[in-house]
Formats: structure tokens, sequence, C-alpha cells
């Protein structure tokens, strides 16, 4: 089958690859000139593990390939699918302006009858919308779809080739057999599909990610109470987690969900059913606890080093969480920002996100090598769980900081492990350990 992918970023690029693996034709489009040039070069306008080769291995295939004409993509386009980002307007609402000239842009270029699938999160109801514009512009017949995607970064290309569950909105029974017909490499491996209307697929996306961000606050307040009582979170959460009602995923206390996703799709999820005439106070919540969890962190490096100007900081990990360079709403660079307007001087190691972090943040010193960053200081505060931080030499750490303490904003060491290396350890919601 012939898709038009519109949009090649991080979900764009991954479901235009994964499309041709399951042996489509796919056009992947794009606006941006660069980008396009950048992935037809063989080189990634992002770091996300797995995708080069999967992206190379399509285009030598011949199933994929890339352009920034929109007349090219779309010739002979069964299927076009919308990719593209819905970033927060400042209330809170999602701009949905991306997705109205992706839409035009189908429309206007179609050659024949397709099939509008609708990737990126958006709130409720905007497929009506699609439905409207789309009709004063196609000269073809059309059908709109909701198909949500849940890949995470650092993930993305295993979410992708092995979904948990691919999710279709359609008014139409004929529309979701030729949908079941895209997806039957997945669906002949047990993939469930859960066809639905368009209404209930766009809501289903917020409700799962706003859950998602629920139980990560549930956990980071749980922390507040242990820090106090002196329980641990951490085996709280395995407890929990152990019960299949609950389900241990997404139960981690630390500095609290970033990324580009939960932090927008949440205030978008509320700014929708407040206009729809439910006020969703429990967000509410969910957001302010995620803001204590960073506050919680910060109190705690003030506590322990006292007057903060003159003290020296590492943070390791500056992406919003590991396996990505992504350093969009990154609690790492909330905390840099904090920490330097205290007049704390911040050094920071990331293994990917280094450039990015530098870009975002005046007076961030990044560093190269982790023993760089962590040369005379204070404190090394675990901002991200990169797994590589539990091999790095710590002993040698030791000998190189001003003082051997480590602030762990993720829980990724254990305490007998930051005793052995002779640091005293503050973890998250879990006991510490004073040398
Ligand atoms: C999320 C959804 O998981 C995915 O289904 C959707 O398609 C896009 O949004 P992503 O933003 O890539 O994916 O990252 P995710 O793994 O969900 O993590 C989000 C944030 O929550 C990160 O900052 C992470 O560090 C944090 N997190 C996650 C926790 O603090 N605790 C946890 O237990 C899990």
């Amino acid at each position: 089958m012939r898709v038009a992918v519109i949009g090649v970023g991080h979900v764009g690029l991954v479901t235009a690859a994964t499309l041709a693996h399951a042996g489509h034709e796919v056009a992947g489009l794009d606006h941006d000139y660069d980008k396009i040039e950048t992935i037809v070069a063989g080189r990634m306008p992002f770091f996300e593990p797995d995708l080069a080769g999967l992206v190379a291995e399509q285009l030598r295939s011949g199933r994929l390939r890339f352009t920034h004409d929109p007349a090219e993509a779309m010739a002979g386009a069964e299927f076009a699918f919308i990719c593209v980002g819905t970033p927060s307007r400042p209330d809170g609402e999602a701009n949905l302006l991306a997705i109205e000239k992706a839409a035009r842009t189908a429309a206007q270029h179609a050659a024949s009858d397709f099939i509008l699938v609708q990737k990126s999160t958006v709130p409720v109801s905007t497929g009506d919308r699609l439905q409207l514009l789309i009709g004063e512009i196609s000269q073809h017949n059309f059908s709109i779809v909701s198909n949500p995607e849940f890949l995470r970064e650092g993930s993305a290309v295993a979410d992708s080739l092995n979904p948990t569950r691919i999710l279709v909105g359609a008014d139409d029974e004929a529309v979701h057999a030729r949908m079941r017909d895209l997806y039957a490499p997945f669906l002949k491996e047990g993939v469930s599909y859960f066809a639905t209307d368009i209404k209930t697929a766009e809501l289903a996306k917020h409700a799962c990610n706003a859950f998602l961000a629920l139980k990560i606050s549930y956990a980071n307040a749980l922390a507040r109470i242990c820090d106090v009582s002196g329980a641990d979170v951490a085996s709280i959460a395995d407890i929990m987690g152990s019960d299949p009602r609950i389900g241990r995923a997404f139960l981690n206390a630390g500095l609290g969900y970033g990324g580009f996703c939960f932090p927008k799709d949440i205030a978008a999820f509320k700014s929708i059913a407040s206009s729809l005439g439910y006020e969703f106070s429990l967000l509410d919540e969910v957001v302010k606890i995620n803001e204590e969890a960073l506050q919680a962190a910060f109190a705690k490096i003030k506590d322990v080093l006292w007057n903060l100007e003159d003290k020296r900081v590492a943070l390791f990990g500056l992406s919003f969480k590991p396996g990505t360079d992504d350093v969009r709403d990154s609690p790492a660079l909330n905390l840099a920002r904090e920490l330097i307007s205290a007049g704390v001087t911040v050094s920071g190691y990331d293994p990917e996100a280094g450039p990015a972090a530098a870009a975002q943040v005046d007076g961030l010193e990044v560093c190269n090598d982790p023993y760089e960053a962590a040369e005379r200081a204070d404190c090394i505060v675990i901002c991200t769980e990169w797994p590589e931080f539990t091999e790095l030499d710590w002993v040698r750490i030791k000998g190189i900081c001003t003082r051997p303490l480590i602030l762990d904003g993720r829980n990724l060491f254990t305490s007998e492990a930051a005793q052995v290396a002779g640091f005293t350890y503050i973890p998250t919601g879990r006991p510490s350990v004073n040398l």
C-alpha cells in the first residue's frame, strides 16, 4: 500500500520506517529542507537507538523515500499520516496549527481518494474539524482516522515494531477494514486492534498519557512521605506493582516527569475537558506533585550544602529520560536553572544530550566527560538514570570531587554501591547513607 507520512520528527520518522519495514511504499514529507537532506544523507536529525539502522535498511529496500515536495509525497498515496507537533499554547490549549497545515497539504496534493490518518496527539473532536476542513478543499473522496501512537523516546523503534496495541478510531467499518489491511503484518503476530469511533480514540490517547503521569505523581507523593518517615518508596512501588491490578510500571519516584509529551498533553487534556464543561482538577494535583518533586531535590541540595553561593554541583544526565538526546521540559535542566539562579556553579554531563542542554541553559558548564563534570563538585546529582553511570569509576570520582556526596534523583544506585565507593548517599524517598 502507498503511504505518505507528513512530518518526520520523533513520531513520523519512526512511523515511516516501520510502515516501510511492514512492506508498504512510504514517502516521508517534511517542509524542513535541512531535515530531509540530513535523513537522505544517512544521518538522523535526533538520537534514537536503532533508528539509523532501520531507516538505512528501508532506504536500501527502495520502499522508503523522503521528500520536501508535497505533490511527490501524495502521488498515489492511499493513506496520509499526520505526524506533526501539537505544542501547548500559553494557556495549556493544544496548538493545532501544524495539524491544520498538514491536513491542507494532504488534501491539496492528493491525486486520488485517500484516508487521512491522524497520529499526533490531539484533543477530542479534532477529527470533526479535519472532516470539515478537508471537505472544503478535497477533490477526492476521503475518510478521517484517529490512530494515536504509543511509542516512547529511547525505545521508539522497539515500541513501533512490537506495539502493545493498535488503536484506530474511524466512523465506518470499511475504513477499519483498510486500516486492518495496512497493519496486517502486526495483526498476524497477534497484536490487538482496538476499533473505536474517532472521538474515543482521540480521548483514549490523552487518558493514557495522563494516567501514566498520575502514576508517577502518586509515587512522588509517596516519596515525600518516605523522605520524612524513613520508609522506602522503591520497596513500596515493588509491593504495589506485584498487584496485577496496579502494575509496577511508571511508579518510579524521582525528579518527576518531563519531555515533550506528558506536560503538554496533561495541559491540553485539562483544557479540552474544561471547554467541554468538566474541571479535571485531579490533573492539577498531578502537575503540582510533579513540580514538588523537583523542589524537594532542590531543598535537599540546599540543606546539605548550606549556603549555595560558591558551591559547585555536577548534574549527571541532562536529557528528560535515558536513551534520548531530547531535553524538552527536562527536569535536569529545570534543576540546573534553579541552582544557577541561586548562585551555584553547575556542571553537567550527558552521554547524548550535552549540546542540546548547552544551547538551552545559560551558565551551565556542559562537559564531554563525566570525570571532568565531577571535578571539584560539592555534590553530584543523578538527574537521568543512564545505565552507564553505574559503570563509572566512582572511586576515581571520589578522589576528584570536593565532597563525596551523591543525591540520587532517580534512585539509580543502591545504598550499598554508594557505600562501597565511599559516598554519602541521598536517594529519593529511600533512607540516606551518611559516611
Ligand atoms: C510518553 C508515553 O509513555 C508514550 O506512550 C507516548 O506515546 C509519548 O509520551 P515519552 O515521553 O517518550 O513517552 O517518555 P516516558 O517513558 O513515558 O517518560 C516520560 C517521563 O516520565 C520521563 O521524564 C521519565 O523520566 C518519567 N518517568 C517515567 C518517571 O519519572 N517515573 C517513571 O516511573 C516512569
